[in-house]
């Protein structure tokens, strides 16, 4: 029989993502409004370590919904990743009456809850990171607000490089996948969108396309280079070098990571933070919650975590083909 679930936490891990607060506000009132009390706990695993806990009520989430960043504040917090320190986070957990926790971040953080789980304290995780890189998930919270920021920088980058006649590489994160990327170059017009999971490397092929696009009469040529390639500024030198076309590189960098959530951000936030909310104090453990074909449902972590993610074929090829 599953064990009463009196008291619930909270934490956001990991890097932060808009929409983190809107879904502590979700996990917060569905929690109460289920007659279960919740803490918040500061700064991802590191604060369970330290003991951070905080009463929340209806009204510490009040305000928040419309904001960036995490109230709670996060971390990476390495030593979490030792069984020991797990052990010893799940006897804090315990002496506060902690019966379960609802995680929000990546699949890193998705760890940390598999490993407390294991260890007796109940844990839901909730998809929270700017990257869209978990695989049993169609969406991430944070992806659509930052695609969004990245969207309109790369708009004011092709202004200036179109009254240069520039070449301008654009650098967005996304760790090692390429989501950032894919959406933002298309929805940016990129004349090439290099991502970590498809870019073959092959440089002459870039610059054959540039000088091509360039004898088009093209006036610019906007390349979006995804963070797990990197190197833009050594790529832009090398290009001006080869063909003779002024380069330059913009790391867009964390102002992807903050802001406002959009509706959309703040809507899946919501919706996931009450159903982590829901299955945690209905007794559930290890689960995810996710967005698949078009609905919210949860999976067990080892079977989240065992779950393979790529960028679609035709997707990709169309982007090449629009590019032209
Ligand atoms: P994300 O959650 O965005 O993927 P990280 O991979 O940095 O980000 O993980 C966030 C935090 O989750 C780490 O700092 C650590 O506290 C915890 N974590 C990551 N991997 C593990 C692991 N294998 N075991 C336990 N905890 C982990
Ligand atoms: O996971 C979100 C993310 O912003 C990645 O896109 C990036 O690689 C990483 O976090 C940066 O992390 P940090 O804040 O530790 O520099």
């Amino acid at each position: 029989m599953s064990k009463e679930i009196k008291t619930i936490g909270v934490l956001t891990s990991g890097g932060d993502a808009p929409g983190m607060n809107a879904a502590i506000r979700a996990v917060v009132r569905k929690a109460i409004s289920n007659g279960v009390a919740v803490k918040g706990i500061k700064k991802g695993y590191m604060g369970i370590l330290n003991e951070e806990f905080i009463d929340m009520d209806q009204k510490s989430v009040a305000d928040i919904i419309q904001k960036g960043g995490t109230i709670l504040g996060t971390a990476r917090c390495l030593e979490f990743k030792e069984p020991d320190v797990q052990k010893y986070g799940a006897e804090i957990c315990r002496k506060h009456n902690i019966d379960g926790i609802v995680v929000i971040g990546g699949d890193g953080s998705y760890r940390g809850a598999q490993a407390l789980a294991r260890q007796g304290i109940n844990t839901i995780g909730i998809p929270g990171t700017i990257d869209l890189d978990i695989a049993c998930t169609e969406y991430t919270i944070g992806f659509d607000t930052a695609i969004n920021t990245a969207m309109e920088a790369i708009d004011k980058v092709r202004d200036t490089s179109s009254s240069h006649e520039r070449c301008s590489i654009i650098e967005v994160m996304g760790r090692n996948a390429g989501y950032i990327a894919l959406w933002t170059g298309v929805a940016n017009g990129a004349e090439d969108i290099l991502l970590p999971e498809k870019y073959d490397y092959n440089e002459q092929e870039l610059i054959n396309n540039i000088v091509r696009s360039r004898k088009r009469g093209k006036t610019h040529h906007i390349i979006v280079n995804a963070e797990g390639i990197g190197h833009s500024t050594s790529m832009a030198k090398r290009i001006e070098a080869a063909t003779g076309i002024e380069t330059r590189a913009t790391i867009l960098g964390y102002l992807q990571r903050g802001g406002n959530p959009t509706c959309k951000d703040r809507f899946y936030a919501s919706i996931m933070g009450a159903y982590a909310a829901d299955i945690l104090c209905q007794g559930k453990s290890n689960r995810v919650v996710a967005y698949k074909h078009g609905e919210f449902v949860d999976y067990d972590i080892e079977e989240a975590l065992n779950m393979e993610k790529s960028i679609d074929e035709y997707q990709y090829e169309i982007c090449r083909k629009l590019s032209r």
